[in-house]
Protein backbone atom coordinates (compact mmCIF):
# COMPACT_ATOMS: atom_id res chain seq x y z
CA UNK A 1 0.00 0.00 0.00
CA UNK A 2 0.66 3.48 -0.18
CA UNK A 3 1.32 5.68 3.08
CA UNK A 4 1.41 9.69 2.56
CA UNK A 5 1.92 11.54 5.47
CA UNK A 6 3.94 14.82 6.36
CA UNK A 7 6.88 14.60 7.91
CA UNK A 8 8.43 17.64 10.05
CA UNK A 9 5.92 20.12 7.29
CA UNK A 10 7.19 18.26 4.48
CA UNK A 11 4.71 15.64 2.22
CA UNK A 12 5.76 12.53 2.02
CA UNK A 13 5.24 9.42 0.26
CA UNK A 14 6.20 5.36 0.47
CA UNK A 15 5.12 3.07 -1.40
CA UNK A 16 4.97 -0.85 -1.05
CA UNK A 17 4.41 -0.63 2.38
CA UNK A 18 3.70 -3.99 4.19
CA UNK A 19 0.73 -3.86 6.35
CA UNK A 20 2.58 -4.71 9.38
CA UNK A 21 5.57 -2.48 8.75
CA UNK A 22 5.68 0.29 12.12
CA UNK A 23 5.97 4.07 11.42
CA UNK A 24 9.42 3.96 12.79
CA UNK A 25 10.83 1.40 10.06
CA UNK A 26 8.89 3.90 7.70
CA UNK A 27 10.96 6.86 8.90
CA UNK A 28 14.62 5.29 9.28
CA UNK A 29 14.28 3.08 6.36
CA UNK A 30 12.56 4.44 3.89
CA UNK A 31 12.53 7.75 4.73
CA UNK A 32 15.94 8.29 4.89
CA UNK A 33 14.92 9.81 8.75
CA UNK A 34 17.61 7.64 11.47
CA UNK A 35 17.13 10.33 14.15
CA UNK A 36 14.88 7.92 15.54
CA UNK A 37 15.99 4.74 17.36
CA UNK A 38 15.06 1.50 17.39
CA UNK A 39 15.66 -0.62 20.37
CA UNK A 40 13.20 -2.85 21.71
CA UNK A 41 10.29 -2.31 19.27
CA UNK A 42 8.26 -3.33 22.44
CA UNK A 43 7.18 0.20 23.53
CA UNK A 44 8.92 -0.38 26.34
CA UNK A 45 12.11 2.41 25.56
CA UNK A 46 11.07 5.51 24.77
CA UNK A 47 13.80 5.75 22.39
CA UNK A 48 11.90 5.55 18.87
CA UNK A 49 9.37 9.07 20.49
CA UNK A 50 8.07 11.46 17.45
CA UNK A 51 4.60 13.10 17.79
CA UNK A 52 1.89 12.23 15.65
CA UNK A 53 -0.78 14.93 15.60
CA UNK A 54 1.34 16.25 18.34
CA UNK A 55 0.57 13.25 20.06
CA UNK A 56 4.00 11.60 21.82
CA UNK A 57 4.00 8.26 20.90
CA UNK A 58 6.32 5.15 20.29
CA UNK A 59 7.03 4.70 16.62
CA UNK A 60 7.36 1.24 16.91
CA UNK A 61 3.98 0.95 17.90
CA UNK A 62 2.14 2.69 15.13
CA UNK A 63 1.52 0.71 12.01
CA UNK A 64 2.47 2.77 9.13
CA UNK A 65 -0.92 2.80 7.97
CA UNK A 66 -2.24 4.85 10.93
CA UNK A 67 -0.05 7.82 9.98
CA UNK A 68 -1.79 8.30 6.67
CA UNK A 69 -2.56 11.68 6.30
CA UNK A 70 -1.08 12.94 9.70
CA UNK A 71 1.71 15.03 10.54
CA UNK A 72 4.48 13.27 12.30
CA UNK A 73 7.58 15.68 14.13
CA UNK A 74 10.68 13.80 14.49
CA UNK A 75 13.98 14.84 16.50
CA UNK A 76 14.97 16.08 13.00
CA UNK A 77 12.24 18.70 12.54
CA UNK A 78 12.76 19.95 16.67
CA UNK A 79 15.02 22.88 15.83
CA UNK A 80 12.58 23.77 12.50
CA UNK A 81 11.73 27.53 13.02
CA UNK A 82 13.84 27.68 16.50
CA UNK A 83 16.43 29.89 15.27
CA UNK A 84 19.26 30.28 12.54
CA UNK A 85 19.18 27.48 9.85
CA UNK A 86 21.44 24.76 11.61
CA UNK A 87 20.93 26.08 15.18
CA UNK A 88 19.57 23.98 17.48
CA UNK A 89 16.07 23.77 19.74
CA UNK A 90 16.03 24.90 22.87
CA UNK A 91 16.02 21.66 24.68
CA UNK A 92 18.56 20.71 22.28
CA UNK A 93 20.96 23.37 23.51
CA UNK A 94 19.84 22.62 26.93
CA UNK A 95 20.98 18.87 26.91
CA UNK A 96 24.16 20.24 25.07
CA UNK A 97 25.06 22.55 28.12
CA UNK A 98 23.73 20.42 30.73
CA UNK A 99 25.90 17.78 29.97
CA UNK A 100 23.13 15.30 29.06
CA UNK A 101 24.43 13.29 26.60
CA UNK A 102 26.70 10.35 26.67
CA UNK A 103 26.35 7.46 24.25
CA UNK A 104 23.22 9.75 22.91
CA UNK A 105 21.33 6.27 21.77
CA UNK A 106 18.20 7.75 24.00
CA UNK A 107 18.88 11.35 23.49
CA UNK A 108 16.47 12.01 20.44
CA UNK A 109 13.45 9.99 21.96
CA UNK A 110 13.63 12.11 25.31
CA UNK A 111 14.09 15.46 23.23
CA UNK A 112 11.04 14.35 21.96
CA UNK A 113 9.24 14.41 25.43
CA UNK A 114 10.81 16.62 26.86
CA UNK A 115 9.86 19.46 23.85
CA UNK A 116 6.47 18.12 24.25
CA UNK A 117 6.53 18.27 28.10
CA UNK A 118 7.74 22.29 27.54
CA UNK A 119 4.90 22.95 24.91
CA UNK A 120 1.96 22.01 26.83
CA UNK A 121 3.84 22.61 30.71
CA UNK A 122 6.19 25.72 30.01
CA UNK A 123 7.05 25.75 34.10
CA UNK A 124 6.50 21.90 34.67
CA UNK A 125 7.61 20.63 38.53
CA UNK A 126 10.03 17.88 38.97
CA UNK A 127 7.56 15.88 39.36
CA UNK A 128 5.80 16.47 36.42
CA UNK A 129 9.50 16.14 34.38
CA UNK A 130 10.09 12.67 35.95
CA UNK A 131 6.29 11.95 35.00
CA UNK A 132 6.49 13.05 31.40
CA UNK A 133 9.79 10.95 30.96
CA UNK A 134 9.15 7.88 32.82
CA UNK A 135 9.01 5.81 29.26
CA UNK A 136 11.90 6.88 28.20
CA UNK A 137 14.97 5.06 29.57
CA UNK A 138 18.62 6.05 30.05
CA UNK A 139 21.21 3.63 30.33
CA UNK A 140 24.13 6.21 30.71
CA UNK A 141 23.27 9.26 32.65
CA UNK A 142 21.88 8.41 35.98
CA UNK A 143 18.89 10.62 34.35
CA UNK A 144 20.46 13.73 36.58
CA UNK A 145 21.77 15.64 33.76
CA UNK A 146 18.40 15.19 31.79
CA UNK A 147 16.33 16.37 34.87
CA UNK A 148 18.94 19.39 34.89
CA UNK A 149 18.69 19.96 31.01
CA UNK A 150 14.96 20.16 31.06
CA UNK A 151 14.86 22.82 33.91
CA UNK A 152 17.55 24.38 32.49
CA UNK A 153 14.98 24.99 29.28
CA UNK A 154 11.75 25.38 31.18
CA UNK A 155 13.64 28.47 33.00
CA UNK A 156 16.01 29.69 30.08
CA UNK A 157 11.86 30.15 28.27
CA UNK A 158 10.64 31.46 31.43
CA UNK A 159 13.48 34.18 31.74
CA UNK A 160 12.62 34.70 27.79
CA UNK A 161 16.08 33.89 26.37
CA UNK A 162 16.48 30.56 24.83
CA UNK A 163 20.09 31.00 23.40
CA UNK A 164 20.99 28.54 20.49
CA UNK A 165 24.55 28.65 21.62
CA UNK A 166 26.18 27.55 24.74
CA UNK A 167 25.37 30.55 27.20
CA UNK A 168 27.02 32.00 30.46
CA UNK A 169 24.77 30.24 32.73
CA UNK A 170 25.77 26.93 34.30
CA UNK A 171 23.22 23.79 34.64
CA UNK A 172 21.30 24.25 37.47
CA UNK A 173 22.74 22.47 40.66
CA UNK A 174 20.69 18.93 40.75
CA UNK A 175 18.40 18.75 43.47
CA UNK A 176 17.00 15.40 44.67
CA UNK A 177 17.87 12.13 43.28
CA UNK A 178 16.22 11.33 40.57
CA UNK A 179 13.81 8.25 40.29
CA UNK A 180 15.06 5.15 37.68
CA UNK A 181 12.54 5.71 35.36
CA UNK A 182 12.10 2.05 34.97
S1 LIG B 1 12.00 1.04 20.06
FE1 LIG B 1 10.02 1.87 20.38
S2 LIG B 1 9.79 1.96 22.54
FE2 LIG B 1 11.72 0.94 22.24
S1 LIG C 1 22.98 8.61 26.95
FE1 LIG C 1 23.34 6.49 26.56
S2 LIG C 1 21.39 5.55 26.84
FE2 LIG C 1 21.10 7.60 27.44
Amino acid sequence: MRVSFTVNGRRHEADDVWEGESLLFVLRERLGLPGSKNACEQGECGSCTVRLDGEVVCACLVAAGQAQGREVRTVEGLADGAGPPGGLAPIQQAFVDAGAVQCGFCTPGLLVTADALLERQPSPSDADIREALSGNLCRCTGYEKILDAVRLAAARSAAGAAPTAPGPEAPPAPRSEPEPGE
